[in-house]
């Protein structure tokens, strides 16, 4: 039988077929790379707030207590949301008419929570605490960034698993002193630790990385 195909046209067959193959590879190399970038973790995008809300002014100038609004914090695995009760401890005598706190009032004439969308979110299947981070020394800054700095919250951390896992790993260089879990600017040094926190957290990242830590 006369032969179908020149030479030259099955070697161009076989190039195109293995560079269909590596389009294929990195294309999808490229797709999840992109999935797992910081663009689609919502990283630095803020939400649309009922209320214009500012930690810049809260935090920062007015100098408030984290504690004073996420009052849980430090005892449960929320942080906890301020209610309308809160904002009104000061809102009933500053800015007392001001249109954009009406959403504040209602809330606390009616006793209905303020509705504020998440900025961070888990998915469901996975399990985080915020007591054990703090009572650890780990501080607010370390995953939320510089929040006394910011006019609109937005996340600093993709809060992606490789991420918790950065840590969980050695968590002794991104811990602090107890006292300092709630400063902003502080320079962690967890260099100045003593030994046996080391040694603990040589201990204890076998058990800080297993999946059932986190998917319970
Ligand atoms: C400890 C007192 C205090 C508490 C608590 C407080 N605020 Fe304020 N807030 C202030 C002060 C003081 C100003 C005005 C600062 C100024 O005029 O520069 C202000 C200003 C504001 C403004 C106007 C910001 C702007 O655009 O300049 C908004 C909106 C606001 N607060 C919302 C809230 C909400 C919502 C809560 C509750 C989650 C709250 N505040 C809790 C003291 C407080
Ligand atoms: C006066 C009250 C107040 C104080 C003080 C305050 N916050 Fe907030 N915080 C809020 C309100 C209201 C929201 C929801 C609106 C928003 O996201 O800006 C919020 C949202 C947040 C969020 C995002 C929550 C989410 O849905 O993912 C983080 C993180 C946060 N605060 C951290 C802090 C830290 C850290 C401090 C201390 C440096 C602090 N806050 C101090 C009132 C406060
Ligand atoms: C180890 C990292 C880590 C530390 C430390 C941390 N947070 Fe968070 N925070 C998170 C994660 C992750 C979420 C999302 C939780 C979820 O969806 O289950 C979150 C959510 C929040 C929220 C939204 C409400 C909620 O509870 O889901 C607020 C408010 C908040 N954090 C405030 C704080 C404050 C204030 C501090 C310091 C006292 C702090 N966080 C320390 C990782 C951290
Ligand atoms: C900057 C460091 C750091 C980051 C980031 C971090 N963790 Fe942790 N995590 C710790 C430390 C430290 C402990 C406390 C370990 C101890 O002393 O038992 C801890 C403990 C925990 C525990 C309790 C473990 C147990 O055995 O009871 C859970 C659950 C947890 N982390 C989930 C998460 C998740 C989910 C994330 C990511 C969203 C995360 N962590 C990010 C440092 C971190
Ligand atoms: C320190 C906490 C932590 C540990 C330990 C952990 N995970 Fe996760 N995992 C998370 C968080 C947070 C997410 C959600 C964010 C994300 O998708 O990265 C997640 C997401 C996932 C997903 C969905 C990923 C995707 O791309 O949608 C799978 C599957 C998973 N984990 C499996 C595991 C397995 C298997 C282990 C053990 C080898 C493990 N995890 C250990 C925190 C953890």
């Amino acid at each position: 039988m006369a032969q179908l195909f020149t030479p030259a046209a099955t070697t161009l067959f076989r190039v195109a077929i293995v560079l269909t193959c590596l389009g294929i590879v990195a294309g999808g190399a490229m797709a999840y790379v992109w999935a797992r970038s910081g663009s689609t973790w919502n990283v630095g995008k803020p939400a649309a707030q009922p209320i214009p809300f500012r930690h810049d002014l809260h935090s920062g100038s007015l100098g408030i207590d984290c504690r004073y609004c996420h009052s849980t914090v430090e005892r449960a695995a929320d942080a906890g949301m301020p209610s309308a009760q809160t904002c009104m401890s000061c809102h009933s005598q500053v800015w007392v008419g001001a249109s954009v706190l009406e959403p504040v009032r209602s809330s606390f004439i009616l006793g209905q929570p303020i509705e504020w969308a998440s900025v961070h979110r888990l998915p469901d299947y996975a399990y985080f605490h915020h007591a054990v981070h703090v009572t650890e020394g780990v501080a607010c800054e370390t995953c939320h960034g510089r929040v006394d700095q910011m006019p609109k919250t937005v996340k600093t951390q993709t809060m992606s698993m490789g991420w918790c896992l950065d840590c969980h790993r050695n968590p002794v260089p991104h811990l602090r002193p107890r006292e300092a879990v709630f400063e902003m600017g502080y320079e962690p040094h967890g260099k100045g630790l003593p030994e046996d926190v080391r040694a603990f957290y040589q201990e204890a990242s076998r058990r800080l990385t297993s999946c059932n830590t986190c998917h319970r």
